[in-house]
């Protein structure tokens, strides 16, 4: 199928070269399988196409908001990319694995003054600026600490990349950041020049999340360039970071055609030296946040069928041992996935289903799935899963999360292990 699932000679699922029935006999079900091979290949396309197209000049920040864990900071430390948390809780997970603080950015709408204070207590390397509040309180927990933080603006583009024909303007609504056309990112970058302690290091935009296309990162790339040549020219600050965000699509379903990342950066890198010549600024050092595109398609769960309601005339529902606490994404975005009976992998699709999970409401996993026949006591795989699955999980009717096992080199481990019910209550008084 590709390199990540492959049918083994016994006619299973391998999911990384490993059988999935094996993992599920010896993790139990359900279960988050993460294929650390195509995760460290991700991380290094998107290295080496900085190094190719934009002559190394530039760093990649896995969002870790896609997926979080001691294990996947590891790794992609060991890769040499950086981090981009947006939480005291993302941040204290990075640190504890032994991210270099000057590689991670610190992202949020709401930072709170503690957070701040964690933040350059441990020298993270950038701040990203959010609003003048928090601009003002940063400025004197600084301050206080005797330090200088280092920031980037959290900036909006006006670029709608969510909407298919993306636009220009009208991106004011948001929570995040800065409008760049109502003038605010302007005086809040003036603000900031002039505030001892903090030094202005780059601009940041996040324009969508599985996009697809190549043009509206163009777009919010000439944008950005265009806001720092005005502050260079009316202010004489030149900013040497920009900060391009994530957002690049994955595959799902046969219906998603994601652009391999390497044509993106090769655009977006001849967007950028074009308008710095254009517009007569230095080449900013890129940084980039891929969190999806680096997990997604390297995560599988395991679930065990259970029961199997067929109403005539209307769908035939599949219940598994899973829920929407483990993958959410239907129930809060309609999100589509594809499935595969583990056990019957080599059989002809035969019977389009809905995967329902146990919670106590309707909580759709995946709506009309075309897979092959499945009984009670099948291992049904949903695809695609590593991204904002496990980090978005909750404990909805006090299910426990599940496990997670990363293969790498044909070799599973245990990388998260499975909530019992005593960690359930585990804060209860
Ligand atoms: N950088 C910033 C500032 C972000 O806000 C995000 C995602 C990313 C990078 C990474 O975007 P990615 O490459 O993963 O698309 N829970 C939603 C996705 C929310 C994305 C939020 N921000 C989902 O399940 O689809």
């Amino acid at each position: 199928m590709n390199e990540n699932l492959t049918v083994n000679e016994q006619g299973n699922l391998a999911v990384a070269g490993v059988d999935a029935i094996e993992l599920a006999e010896e993790y139990g079900t359900p279960v988050y399988i993460m294929n650390e091979d195509l995760i460290r290949h991700n991380c290094r396309l998107f290295k080496e196409s900085i190094d190719k197209y934009y002559g190394g000049n530039g760093l990649v920040c896995y969002a870790s908001k896609a997926f979080s864990c001691l294990e996947i900071y590891r790794i992609v430390a060991s890769e040499g990319l950086g981090v981009d948390v947006v939480s005291g809780g993302e941040l204290f997970a990075a640190l504890k694995a032994g991210t270099d603080a000057s590689k991670i950015c610190f992202h949020g709408n709401n930072k709170t003054a503690a957070e701040l204070e964690y933040a350059l207590e441990n020298k993270v390397g950038r701040i990203v600026a959010d609003n003048i509040p928090e601009l003002h309180m940063l400025n004197k927990i600084a301050e206080k600490m005797g330090v200088t933080a280092d920031i980037m603006f959290r900036v909006k583009p006006g670029v709608d990349a969510h909407t298919h024909d993306f636009v220009r303007v009208g991106k004011i609504d948001s929570k995040f950041g800065f409008a760049i056309e109502t003038g605010e990112a302007f005086e809040a970058v003036k603000l900031a020049l002039s505030s001892k302690f903090v030094r202005v290091k780059g601009l940041h935009c996040h324009i969508g999340s599985q996009i697809f296309d190549v043009a509206p990162f163009e777009a919010a790339a000439e944008i950005m360039l265009g806001f720092i040549a005005e502050i260079r020219n009316k202010l004489g600050y030149e900013i040497e970071e920009l900060n391009l965000g994530g957002g690049f699509g994955i595959k799902y379903t046969d219906e998603d055609t994601p652009v391999p990342f390497v044509n993106y950066m090769e655009s977006v890198s001849e967007v950028v030296r074009n308008t710095c010549e254009n517009l007569n600024i230095k080449q900013p050092f890129i940084f980039i946040e891929p969190g999806r595109s680096v997990v997604g398609e390297a995560g599988t769960t395991l679930y065990t069928v259970g029961a199997r309601k067929e109403i005539p005339n209307i769908r035939t529902y599949l219940s598994v041992d899973g829920s929407m606490c483990d993958n959410p994404r239907y129930s809060l975005y309609g999100a589509k996935y594809d499935a595969i009976v583990a056990n019957r992998a080599e059989q002809e699709r035969s019977e389009t289903v809905t995967v329902a999970g146990k919670c106590c409401e309707t909580d759709t996993l995946i709506e009309e799935v075309k897979i092959q026949h499945a009984d009670s006591g099948d291992i049904l795989a949903v695809l695609s899963t590593g991204a904002y699955n496990y980090s978005m999980a909750s404990h909805y009717n006090k299910t426990p999360n599940p496990p997670v096992v990363f293969i790498k080199d044909g070799q599973s481990r245990i990388a998260v292990r499975r909530e019992t019910y005593e960690d359930l209550v585990r804060n209860d008084v």
